[in-house]
């Protein structure tokens, strides 16, 4: 038995773009692991984000971040941004995508909806913490992913 929703496939099949830094410095990164949820009487948002990662940096240096998704015909432009790292080369030019401003974070104009978040928690997903066959499926570089949980202040279509 498949037990899913549409709203579980928003990230697995329908991927994602994470946005942190403002207009003068920012960056991106496709994602497909992450949630929505309710705490602290808040609607939230988690994500997941390995520590090499350059969006990493963008994500612990900036209070805010969105989230927005793309109609399908941008498969072929998240998967670029999700293949090449903002380290290495101009991938949010390269992508042809258009970077506009979203509250205190960006987005970009082919988005149908963006999620701009607070950012309120950050923690390391700890090993010690996780079935053994996990650790070993996804960390055997070590490479951990920090789960950020961000405050949804705006939903943006
Ligand atoms: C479909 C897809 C989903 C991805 N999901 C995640 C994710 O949830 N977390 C993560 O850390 N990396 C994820 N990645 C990998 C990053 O998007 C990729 O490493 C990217 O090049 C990082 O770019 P950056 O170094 O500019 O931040 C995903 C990649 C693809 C193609």
């Amino acid at each position: 038995m498949e037990f899913t929703t549409d709203i579980f496939k928003q990230f697995d099949k329908k991927w994602a773009l994470l946005t942190a830094g403002r207009e003068d410095s920012f960056n991106t990164m496709t994602v497909s692991w992450g949630g929505m949820g309710t705490i602290w009487g808040k609607p939230v948002v988690m994500v997941y984000v390995r520590a090499s990662r350059y969006t990493h940096e963008f994500m612990d240096d900036n209070a805010y971040f969105t989230l927005s998704f793309y109609p399908e015909q941008y498969k072929k432009e998240l998967g670029v941004l999700g293949a090449k790292s903002g380290r290495d080369m101009d991938k949010m030019h390269a992508s042809g995508l258009t970077a506009i401003p979203a509250g205190e974070s960006m987005t970009f104009q082919e988005a149908e909806v963006t999620i701009v978040c607070r950012k309120l928690f950050r923690q390391r997903l700890a090993p010690e913490n996780m079935p053994k066959d996990v650790v070993e499926r996804f960390y055997g570089d070590q490479d951990w992913h920090d789960m950020y949980i961000g405050e949804v202040v705006d939903i943006i279509r």
